[in-house]
């Protein structure tokens, strides 16, 4: 059997970082995708010296050009993808800081071009290799994206990963023709630099039900929103 292919985007820390493990540990060759060269460089190197096979690659999921560029490598040196994790994410400062009436616009420009149209131009451009066996789209979402439990504060989070959910949605119903499933995921709330150091979960917790739906099988739900411990969560 031919060796299973993974991609995660923003994985060079944080909960992404542990996914590549835990991917390439099942046996997987993983993509280290990071946006700058020597970030992907340097977190593969961890994984590789403990024998596990990685490979980095420069992606800004926020640049066209660089999406592109990845797909190009990824399509000559990996020829197969059966697992696309979409795991980049921001969460920027004023946006912690600052009511939805005075956030700047810029803001949550900003913050969506990574959180949600990075996950749909990555998704876009990664297609053809996953359409030809099939797969797992896994978008890395949040419950700060739930529509049942919004509140006040982070409104360029909240509603970035609320259209990732929509994104999640829509990409689900016109890919399962194509044997490819869509999920969301919340990973809990984990200990990284967006966490903060109060958060309760290790990004090995928080990797876990993300791997979960990377390695789903043909007959594995899609369209999907779940929990850390793959409960259904409510959009
Ligand atoms: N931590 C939590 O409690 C929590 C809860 C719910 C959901 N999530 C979601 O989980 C995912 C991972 O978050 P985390 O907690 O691991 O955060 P993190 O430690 O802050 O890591 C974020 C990663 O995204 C990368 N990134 C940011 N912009 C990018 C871009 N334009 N192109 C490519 N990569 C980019 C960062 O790269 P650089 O190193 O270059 O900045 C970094 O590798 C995010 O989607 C987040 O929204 C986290």
């Amino acid at each position: 059997m031919e060796t299973k292919v993974a991609l995660v985007t923003g994985s060079n820390r944080g909960i992404g970082f542990e996914v590549v493990r835990k991917l390439a540990r099942r046996g997987y060759r993983v993509a280290l995708a990071a946006r700058r060269r020597a970030a992907a460089e340097e977190a593969a190197s961890k994984l590789t010296a403990e024998g596990l096979d990685v490979w980095p690659l420069e992606l800004d999921v926020s640049d066209d050009a660089s999406v592109q560029e990845a797909r190009r490598l990824a399509e000559e040196h990996l020829g197969r993808l059966d697992a696309l994790v979409n795991n980049a994410g921001v969460l920027l400062d004023e946006d912690r800081r600052l009511p939805g009436l005075e956030l700047p616009v810029a803001a949550v420009r900003a913050t969506f071009e990574v959180n949600t149209f990075g996950p749909l131009r990555v998704t876009q451009a990664f297609a053809p290799l996953l359409l030809r066996q099939g797969g797992n789209v896994v978008n890395v979402s949040s419950v700060m994206g739930q529509l049942a439990s919004a509140g006040p504060g982070y409104l360029a989070y909240r509603s970035s990963k609320a259209a990732l959910n929509m994104v999640t949605r829509v990409l689900a119903a016109e890919l399962a023709p194509h044997g490819v499933r869509v999920n969301a995921v919340h990973p809990g709330w984990i200990r990284t630099r967006m966490g903060g150091p109060e958060a309760p979960g290790r990004p090995e917790e928080g990797a876990e039900p993300i791997v979960a739906l990377a390695t789903l099988g043909p007959d594995g739900p899609s369209g999907g929103f779940f929990g850390p411990d793959l409960e259904r969560l409510e959009w």
